[in-house]
Formats: structure tokens, C-alpha cells, sequence
């Protein structure tokens, strides 16, 4: 059976950064749809310039846009194993469309890591936050530094810091992950999907944490 996992939490929380080491370690493939709209941006596709305005200005794309977009990725070969999905869903209609999608592939949501911490914490790790250009390898100024300032560990790109970091896109983003994604929380809770985990603990720690639970699944 396939094992699809979705990570919850508010932006800044730590969503990447721990979906990232768990698809090193598991060998299933990390979907972030916030990478792939930065990569439509990027490349100046038209479902890029869709997306343009509503992730610059910290709200959600429009649902349709987003579950097509997703579940072009999911067809893929490389999932047919499961992945990783972090940032999506973010909707009850996200979450009912993934349903149906991977009803067709004969598998469902295993589990949900759902990582939370002060809006404080969130705060100060979105302000320190740079973001590999090539690949989206993430780092913090302190908590998580990379050996040389402004350059990836791993692809030696170039660091940019994200340009809905701004403080006051930031807080919009926070609020529209309150109204518009946290009713998610319940609705994998009563499904005894939900793994809540101490986002505010340092990256190891929640690593250890969720692959704990992890293991309770196989
Ligand atoms: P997206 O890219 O998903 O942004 P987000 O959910 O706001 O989450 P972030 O990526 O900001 O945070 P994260 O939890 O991944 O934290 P990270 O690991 O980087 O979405 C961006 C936009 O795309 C949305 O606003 C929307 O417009 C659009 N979009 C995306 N998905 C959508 C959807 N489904 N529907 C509609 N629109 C959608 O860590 C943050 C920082 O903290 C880093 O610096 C990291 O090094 C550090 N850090 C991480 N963990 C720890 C730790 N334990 N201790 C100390 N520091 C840590
Ligand atoms: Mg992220």
C-alpha cells in the first residue's frame, strides 16, 4: 500500500524543513505546492501568472487552480510509492479533492504531522529564513546557518529570502492559515489521522518526534 503523509502548521513552523528530511529518509518524494508555484513564478508560466498576485500578497491560490496542479504532480510515476505533501491541502475542498485523487490510485492519507508553535516563534523564523534559489533548501540565519553566508551547502546557489517573508505579508498569511486551513486540524483529528507535534522544539527533536509516530504506522 502506498504511505501518503501531510504535514500541517501555520506558515514558518518548520512544514519544509521537516518534510525535506523525511523524504531523505524515506525515499518518498516531498511535494511542497508553495515550491511548485515559486517555480511557475519562476518560469513565467502562465499557470505562474495566475498564481503571481495571490502568493505575493500572502493569500491562497483559487482551489481549482491549485488541486489541478496538484494532481498532475501526484500522477507522476515517482509517487506511485506515496509522498510527502506539505502545504496542501489547505482547504476542506483541498482535502476532499485529495480523497477522491488517491481513491483512484487504491491508497489514502496515512498520516498527518501537525506541527504548531507561538505565533512569536513563526514570526522569528520567517525574518531569518533564506531560501536556496535553485533547488528551495532552507535555512536560518541562527538556528540553522549555512557554512557560508548567502550560499547552499548542497548546490552552492545563490540564498534569497522569500518575497512573502515581508512582515506584513507574513501576518496575512498567518491569518488566512487561522480562517482558512486550521479547520483541517479537526476535521484529521476525527479521523485519527493527527499527529500533533511541539513545532517549537529544535529541528532534531522534532524529527525524533514524528518519526516515532511514523513508526507506530508500519
Ligand atoms: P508555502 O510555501 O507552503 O508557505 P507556508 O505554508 O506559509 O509555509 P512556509 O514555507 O513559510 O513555512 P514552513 O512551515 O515550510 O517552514 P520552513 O521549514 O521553511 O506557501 C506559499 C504560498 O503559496 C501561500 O501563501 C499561497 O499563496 C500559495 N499556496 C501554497 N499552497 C497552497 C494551497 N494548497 N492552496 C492555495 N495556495 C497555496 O521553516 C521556516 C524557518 O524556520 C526556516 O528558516 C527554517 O530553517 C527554520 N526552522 C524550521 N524548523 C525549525 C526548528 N525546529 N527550530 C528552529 N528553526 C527552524
Ligand atoms: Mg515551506
Amino acid at each position: 500500500m502506498p504511505t501518503f503523509i501531510v504535514f500541517l502548521g501555520p506558515p514558518g513552523v518548520g512544514k519544509g524543513t521537516q518534510a525535506r528530511i523525511l523524504a531523505e529518509r524515506t525515499g518518498l518524494p516531498h511535494i511542497s505546492s508553495g515550491d511548485l508555484f515559486r517555480e511557475h513564478l519562476k518560469n513565467q508560466t502562465e499557470l505562474g501568472q495566475i498564481a503571481q498576485g495571490y502568493v505575493n500578497r500572502g493569500e491562497l491560490v483559487p482551489d481549482e487552480v491549485t488541486i489541478a496542479m496538484i494532481r498532475e504532480r501526484l500522477r507522476q510515476p515517482d509517487c506511485q510509492a506515496g509522498a510527502i505533501l506539505d502545504g496542501f491541502p489547505r482547504t476542506i475542498s483541498q482535502a476532499q479533492a485529495l480523497d477522491a485523487m488517491l481513491t483512484e490510485f487504491n491508497a489514502q492519507v496515512n498520516l498527518v504531522p501537525y506541527l504548531s508553535a507561538p505565533e512569536s516563534v513563526l514570526l522569528e523564523r520567517l525574518s531569518g529564513r533564506w531560501t536556496c534559489r535553485a533547488q528551495g533548501h532552507i535555512y536560518h540565519e541562527k538556528n540553522n546557518p549555512p557554512k557560508r553566508p548567502g550560499i547552499c551547502d548542497f548546490d552552492g546557489s545563490e540564498l534569497y529570502q522569500r518575497e512573502d517573508d515581508k512582515s506584513e505579508t507574513v501576518l496575512r498569511r498567518i491569518r488566512v492559515y487561522l480562517e482558512q486551513t486550521a479547520p483541517l486540524i479537526e476535521h484529521y483529528r476525527q479521523r485519527s489521522l493527527l499527529v500533533e507535534i511541539d513545532g517549537a522544539q529544535d529541528i532534531e527533536q522534532v524529527t525524533q518526534t514524528f518519526l516515532l509516530a511514523l513508526s507506530h504506522l508500519s
